[in-house]
């Protein structure tokens, strides 16, 4: 059926599913008739990651995007994540089934906010996050993941002064096992700034045998009762490969899912987060942004090739060097 008006929503297509359809399979078939991959993080949705071709942490997934040769890519993460690919893959076609999955991090770092930044730290060379929107990577020297971030930041001489946006607990450890003192943006992820050290402390009491996982975008004091700070995938890695048997998992819960589908004899508990006044609440430690991608959206992104990202050419030739020089120091 031809896409209705009535459908088209603020960034995403709303044309309801035929009730008899096996939605999987027909993005399956979709996806192998137009020559497209699908990209999923870690966060998605379980059944968004059970039909992705590669589901992986922001480091592989544009890594991924830059190796393919589909024609179409359909990102199912963030809205910097399927930038990123934009910037990297040009001439291909990056679908994102809800432009409105954006990122609080990328959000806590305006562009214009950020040069004046950089404006106040002449000679120092600029380590931006990858999550941040194209025109704040477009002024960044080097982009780094919670993967690399540490190797790329010691590739440079010690007398080469750094600055460091816009996470400010990422930027903090990297500080704090490199010896460095970048000076740092100050922004932080919603979900991951939130964790409650308490309810760590308490399901430690109650698991001492308890692994702790954390992700650098979480605070100091979370970070210092970690066995293994980490991105998704080092997380994943350490989760899959450890002797083990129960882990205290201090990120976004929807990476349980490929823990449990790697792992499924072992114990995963998931911490609750808690916003300043508040009593932590189990149920808040998953990004919205990331719950926003749907399989009827993706179904429908595919099914129509709307919405696409594009980024404004002089933005993503600027943009396009720090990434490049990311993914030749992660080889
Ligand atoms: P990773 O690079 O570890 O996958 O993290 C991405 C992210 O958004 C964490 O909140
Ligand atoms: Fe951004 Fe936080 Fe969501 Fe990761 S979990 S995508 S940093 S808002």
């Amino acid at each position: 059926m031809t896409l209705q008006p009535q459908w088209l929503r603020q960034g995403y297509i709303d044309a309801p599913v035929p009730a008899h359809l096996d939605v999987a399979a027909e993005i399956r078939r979709m996806a192998a008739e137009k020559h497209a991959i699908i990209l999923a993080h870690y966060y998605t949705r379980p059944e968004i990651q059970d039909i992705a071709d590669f589901v992986g942490d922001s480091l592989a997934l544009a890594q991924h995007a830059a190796a393919t040769d589909a024609r179409i890519i359909v990102m199912c993460g963030v809205h910097f994540m399927a930038e990123t690919n934009k910037i990297l893959c040009p001439d291909k076609l990056v679908l994102c089934p809800d432009l409105n999955a954006t990122c609080s991090l990328a959000e806590s770092c305006p562009a214009d906010a950020f040069e004046r930044f950089v404006a106040a730290h002449p000679d120092h060379k600029v380590i931006s996050y990858v999550n941040t929107t194209a025109a704040t990577k477009a002024l960044t020297d080097v982009v780094v993941t919670s993967t690399n971030a540490r190797r790329i930041v010691e590739s440079f001489p010690k007398e080469q002064p750094l600055i460091f946006g816009p996470d400010s607990n990422l930027g903090g450890y990297i500080n704090s096992v490199t010896g460095r003192n970048m000076p740092l943006w100050d922004g932080a992820c919603h979900v991951h700034r939130r964790f409650s050290l308490a309810h760590i402390e308490a399901l430690k009491a109650e698991h001492p045998e308890a692994k702790v996982l954390v992700h650098p975008e979480c605070p100091a004091p979370i970070a210092a009762m970690a066995d293994i700070v980490g991105s998704t995938a080092a997380l994943l890695r350490y989760a899959v490969e450890s002797p083990a048997q129960s882990f205290i998992v201090v990120t976004e819960s929807g990476i349980l899912h490929e823990m449990q589908r790697q792992a499924p004899s072992k114990t995963f508990l998931t911490v609750a987060t808690q916003a300043e006044g508040d009593a932590p609440a189990a149920s808040c430690n998953a990004c919205e942004y990331m719950r926003l991608i749907t399989i009827e959206k993706v179904y429908n992104t595919l099914r129509y090739e709307w919405p696409a990202v594009e980024v404004d050419a002089d933005i993503a030739e600027r943009a396009l060097k720090p990434i490049e020089r990311m993914l030749a120091l992660s080889k």
